[in-house]
């Protein structure tokens, strides 16, 4: 099985970005960590972020082809903002999860609505890096089913 994960904007400054919103884990011990999961249980995991829409929606066009079975996207901003990241997703028609380490629905108003959340297998929120685990850990599950 072969599961890619997604990472939008700004992820990339994990560990110093607003940490008491974002943690300090950087986006490198999360993606590490990840790897060690898949490989315990013999999963292929790659991993990529991007600060540029277009960027995102190519490697996500790239993942059919591929025949990526699953994929984990943290959206970043563009969570809020793009109607293409949703197209994409329905395009490929790879099951997805998405994740957010914040809980976007205690914090402002437009970060309430997700253009994804409605056509994801299920939404993680709010628990921080752990939630990339949690999201991986069933994205196996239901592989393996
Ligand atoms: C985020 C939440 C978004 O609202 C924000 O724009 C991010 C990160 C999160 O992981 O909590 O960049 O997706």
């Amino acid at each position: 099985a072969s599961i890619l994960v997604i990472q939008g904007p700004n992820l990339n400054l994990l560990g110093t970005r607003e940490p008491d919103v974002y943690g300090k884990t950087t986006l490198e011990d999360i993606h590490q960590k990840l790897g060690e999961l898949a490989k315990a249980q013999s999963v292929d995991l790659n991993t990529f972020q991007s600060n540029h829409e277009g960027e995102l929606i190519d490697r996500i066009q790239k993942a059919k082809q591929d025949g990526v079975d699953f994929i984990i996207i943290n959206p970043g901003a563009f969570t809020h903002t793009s109607v293409a990241l949703r197209d994409v997703l329905a395009g490929v028609a790879i099951p997805f999860t998405e994740v957010h380490l914040s809980n976007i629905h205690q914090r402002e108003e437009f970060r309430k609505h997700s253009y994804l959340s409605d056509i994801a297998t299920g939404v993680i929120c709010g628990l921080g890096a752990i939630g990339y685990e949690l999201a991986l850990q069933a994205a196996i599950t239901r592989l393996k089913k």
